[in-house]
């Protein structure tokens, strides 16, 4: 069976409309190429990273569309602070602009905010305006868009190292009920599937400390379209990209 996606400008041919049965369940992407758009354009990097708000609004209708059930979005790295100070406060804004912008169109569009990162050591002007649209979202059942926000997966892991450490000091738990499962419920992602496709943008071939435990099995797909330049028709190329891929797990 397929499905048609009536809101790509260019309607797909048949032959290569997506399949409802092997549509990505969850997609993650590391948004990368902002400051390199700004600059071939003589524009301040801080351009780019706002010409790629715009990219987040559009690809997030397009995969409501597309029925895929959960966005992963990698937006601040726990490295990213090694940014200019300035970088740092207007990446770290961009939150609260794009909720203030596109908070009735996410609720409309029956939207869920999700998080994953270290989120109390971020600033309070995006802590407060990423937990009120968490709250206002909280009951919504489409989409999850869930943002990597102050998010590193070695540190992610080394958390939850400490946590089963702690449990088992304490005798909370035995070592032999620690399996993959088990261990998973101590990631930022507990109780969130593991992505089926993700999508770098920029021409770079690197996970740069992006959910290197999830992506075990996760099928990958590189574009070197800018951020800002990436559109729905380059989402759709992808998903399509996905949907042709013979998935095996390791079997045969
Ligand atoms: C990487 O590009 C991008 C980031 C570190 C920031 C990503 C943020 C956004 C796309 C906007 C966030 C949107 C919302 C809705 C919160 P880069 O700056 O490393 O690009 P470069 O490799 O060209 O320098």
């Amino acid at each position: 069976m397929s499905i048609k996606i009536p809101f790509l400008s260019k309607q797909p041919k048949e032959s290569d409309s997506l399949s409802e049965e092997n549509a990505p369940n969850h997609v993650a992407i590391i948004m990368d190429g902002n400051g390199r758009w700004a600059q071939k354009r003589g524009l301040p990097r801080f351009a780019g990273h706002k010409e790629g708000v715009s990219t987040v609004n559009k690809i997030v209708k397009t995969a409501v569309r597309a029925n895929v059930k959960v966005l992963t979005l990698y937006t601040f790295s726990t490295e990213n602070w090694k940014r200019p100070k300035q970088e740092v406060e207007y990446i770290l804004k961009l939150p609260k602009e794009f909720l203030h912008v596109y908070l009735p169109s996410l609720m409309e569009n029956n939207v869920r905010i999700q998080t994953i990162g270290d989120f109390q050591s971020l600033p309070g002007y995006t802590q407060e305006a990423v937990n009120y649209a968490m709250e206002k979202t909280k009951n919504n059942d489409g989409l999850i868009l869930n943002f990597a926000i102050n998010y590193g997966s070695r540190h992610e892991i080394l958390k939850a190292v400490k946590q089963i450490a702690t449990e088992l000091k304490e005798e909370n738990i035995d070592i032999d009920s620690l399996d993959e499962e088990a261990f998973s419920k101590h990631l930022y992602t507990n109780g969130v599937s593991d992505p089926d496709l993700l999508i770098r943008t920029g021409g770079e071939y690197r996970l740069s400390n992006f959910m290197l435990w999830q992506l075990a099995y996760t099928e990958f797909w590189f574009t070197d379209k800018l951020w800002p330049e990436f559109t729905e028709e380059t989402f759709h190329e992808a998903l399509l990209a996905y949907q042709q891929r013979k998935r095996r797990y390791g079997g045969i």
